[in-house]
């Protein structure tokens, strides 16, 4: 059977082992995201997908306490601060908070504080509701009344000193008004851009050549987190105080109350908040903020409900990174609804065929949309990822009516279909099952929702990615030969293929316009690139391998090719063997090797498949001399055994390490486990030693590794 994807699994669902690996594969996800939103201002995901990755993180966590550590995102909010500006602990931590989706939750968040409260069926409790601005929070600390501070929210615990900046705009008091301001107090609120200035502000930027923002939030962050101040004031930023940290002395003793007083002492709160009372007032608020949410100037992306008693709100309290008597109800994604004209199916870099939804123009949330992803294959037809039906199996024909949504900055996707209205000439899409690109046969793995083109070494819309690997460090290793100057030389029509880099120097003497005469290129340095090809004209046969870019096969199984079949003929013959079958004997053969699984026997058996894929490897193979892989001392004092090499190793490197252990037959491995039998530390080594200290296992330094192997250095 074929593994499946830990990230299509339900929670439930997960073993142990799965749900550690989908934890981390989340949280480096969350992360990369975090930054890309808190310190570039340039999101890479929706709100709706980065709420969804969150949601299974921490469901992860609930179902696996032991997931949950100290460094668990749970625990933090946003990024830490971005370089450049002081960094200012805040006196109180900014809080993020929790998200309901639908009235669901809304009421599952009711009942929880009055259980939490334990009160009485007939005891009112009140709420403030309002809108939830989507710009950026800031904490302003007022010392007697004048602002001292201002910072970003950071991680919660520590943000971007930012006061220079914040004093330019116009909504934040320098001063405050009360009579009697209390000594300390530090007021918080949303920075954001009008929708209307946004525009202009990015007319402006293109104009001038500079870059644009993709949402008024990511503007008001940029324009707030300049170097020079009289930028931030040359941006119209806006101000809507909103909630507070330390203050010492509590001027009101519920949320309206608070609301009523920010106002009385110059700020500007926002006119749309009122207190409702039950859970369908709640919900009332929402469709109405909903409804007026195109309208309004500035953007919201849901209402937040506060609990209105601060004396209930401080028995609530907090649980890990946001309030319990607070939480934001989002809105819905937007949607519109169109004609599905055509379906046109893109290749990816990696070869994946994606079917794209080519529309009548439309237009959602603002933004006119002819283009909306379909996923998949499977989606098409109304097939989830595991394999269950979704939109209760309805399938999308071409001609349909069908529901577009955007979510965010992301690409619009199409997410159902109105079968009332499918006209009679509606057309069943047959997905290709050839490439559109090159031709080359398209295949779908088992248990695989994507098919992808199996023409690696000759697809124009994977020539690229592929060549960039061919060159890469780990494979030919052609020194001055970088992803910049293979784009170049492929969008010059220079290079289209591997054979194609060795050829390079007599064409080039042969040509008219010489690659010396190129922009960044000279006599010298041409003369260089010229020598690199050269000196890796004889390569190793798994490198040869691993360079061409197959599916699964990296540098590890690349290897256990290399030694197994000993030569790159023998390899291709015993492939034309299995291409005849699974019962073949030469495909038992491959699955034999140790390592190689039917997935990835499955993916070198169509990659030499394709005939163009042999007629461009020939042509690389009558350029190149390849050398048989070294033959495996099985008598070596390190056969069999399996090594983990860890940190700054000074006499070799990474790459000698493992190539001379497995050489004298023994395995490499990344982690070190029970099996394991050495672990080779240089400096610098971190878990891994203590790793090695619980599991006994030997710890060697370098020296002691090469007197083990008997080779001096
Ligand atoms: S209250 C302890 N009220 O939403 C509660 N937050 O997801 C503190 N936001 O960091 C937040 N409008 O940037 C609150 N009316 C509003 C808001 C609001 C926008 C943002 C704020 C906060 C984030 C939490």
């Amino acid at each position: 059977m074929a593994r499946q994807d830990p990230s299509v699994i339900a929670v439930d669902k997960l073993t142990a082992k799965q749900a550690k690996a989908e934890h981390a594969r989340l949280e480096a996800g969350i992360r990369q995201h975090d930054q890309a939103y808190y310190q570039k201002d340039a999101p890479t995901v929706s709100d709706a997908a980065y709420d969804a990755l969150r949601r299974r993180y921490e469901a992860i966590e609930d179902a696996f306490p032991d997931l949950r550590t100290l460094e668990s995102l749970s625990r933090k909010i946003g990024a830490a601060p971005a370089r450049g500006f002081a960094k200012v602990r805040h006196a109180v931590p900014m809080l993020s908070l929790q998200n309901a989706f639908d009235a669901e939750e809304v009421a599952d968040f009711v009942g929880r504080i009055r259980r939490f409260l334990n009160l009485r069926e007939d005891e009112p409790v009140a709420f403030t509701a309002e809108p939830k601005i989507d710009g950026l929070s800031m904490s302003l600390r007022y010392e007697s009344g004048v602002l001292v501070t201002a910072a970003t929210r950071g991680d919660g615990s520590e943000g971007e000193d930012v006061t220079a900046n914040i004093q330019t705009v116009t909504e934040v008091p320098h001063r405050l008004k009360g009579k009697k301001n209390p000594p300390v107090c530090e007021l918080r609120g949303e920075i954001y851009m009008t929708k209307a200035d946004f525009l202009a502000l990015n007319t402006r930027q293109a104009a001038a050549g500079e870059p644009v923002f993709a949402n008024p939030r990511n503007s008001a962050a940029g324009s707030l987190r300049q170097k020079d101040s009289s930028v931030t004031a040359s941006r119209p930023l806006h101000f809507f105080a909103y909630s507070w940290g330390e203050i010492s002395e509590m001027p009101a003793n519920t949320q309206s109350g608070m609301i009523e007083w920010l106002d009385e002492i110059g700020f500007k709160t926002n006119p749309l908040w009122k207190v409702v009372r039950t859970v369908d007032e709640m919900l009332a608020y929402h469709r109405d903020m909903e409804a007026k949410r195109a309208k309004l100037d500035y953007d919201i992306d849901g209402v937040v409900y506060k609990l209105d008693r601060i004396d209930w709100q401080d028995r609530l309290g907090f649980v890990s990174r946001s309030p319990r008597w607070a939480i934001a109800h989002k809105f819905a994604a937007e949607q519109a609804t169109t004609v599905l004209r055509d379906i046109e199916i893109q290749v990816g870099r990696t070869g994946a065929l994606t079917p794209v939804a080519k529309l009548e123009p439309v237009t959602v949330g603002g933004v006119v949309v002819q283009n909306a992803s379909l996923h998949n294959e499977d989606y098409i037809k109304g097939i989830g990822n595991d394999g269950e039906p979704i939109r209760d199996g309805r399938d999308i024909r071409i001609g349909d009516t069908v529901i577009v949504q955007r979510a965010g900055d992301v690409i619009p996707q199409i997410v159902d279909v109105v079968l009332d209205k499918r006209p009679r000439a509606a057309k069943r899409f047959d997905f290709p099952a050839k490439c559109p690109a090159c031709g080359s046969h398209a295949v779908r793995e088992d248990g695989e929702a994507v098919r992808r083109c199996t023409g690696g070494l000759i697809c124009p819309a994977q020539q690229v990615e592929r060549l960039r690997h061919f060159v890469s460090r780990t494979a030919f290793d052609i020194e001055g030969l970088g992803e910049k100057q293979v784009q170049a030389f492929f969008a010059d029509g220079l290079v289209m293929e591997p054979a194609d880099i060795f050829t390079l120097k007599a064409r080039d003497a042969r040509a008219a316009k010489k690659l010396a005469d190129r922009e960044g290129y000279g006599e010298i340095s041409v003369r260089n690139l010229f020598d690199a090809i050269d000196a890796r004209r004889t390569v190793s046969l798994n490198r040869l391998i691993y360079a061409l870019g197959i599916r699964h096969i990296g540098e590890s199984n690349a290897r256990l090719l290399a030694r197994h079949f000993g030569t790159i003929e023998a390899l291709r013959a015993a492939l034309k063997e299995a291409a005849k079958g699974k019962d073949s004997e030469a495909y038992g053969d491959l699955t034999a090797v140790g390592g190689i699984g039917e997935v990835v026997a499955d993916a070198l058996v169509e990659f030499f498949k394709e005939s163009r894929n042999n007629e461009a490897l020939d042509r690389l193979l009558a350029e190149i001399t390849v050398e048989p892989m070294e033959a495996v001392k099985a008598d070596s004092p390190v056969a069999g055994k399996i090594i983990v090499f860890t940190g700054a190793l000074e006499k070799m490197t990474r790459d000698e390490a493992k190539a001379m252990a497995e050489r004298l037959g023994a395995k490499t491995a990344g982690s070190v486990s029970k099996k394991t039998d050495y672990v080779v530390a240089g400096p610098g080594a971190g878990s891994k030693l203590g790793k090695a200290k619980e599991f006994g296992v030997e710890v060697l330094t370098e020296d002691e590794w090469f007197a083990l192997i008997g080779e001096r250095r």
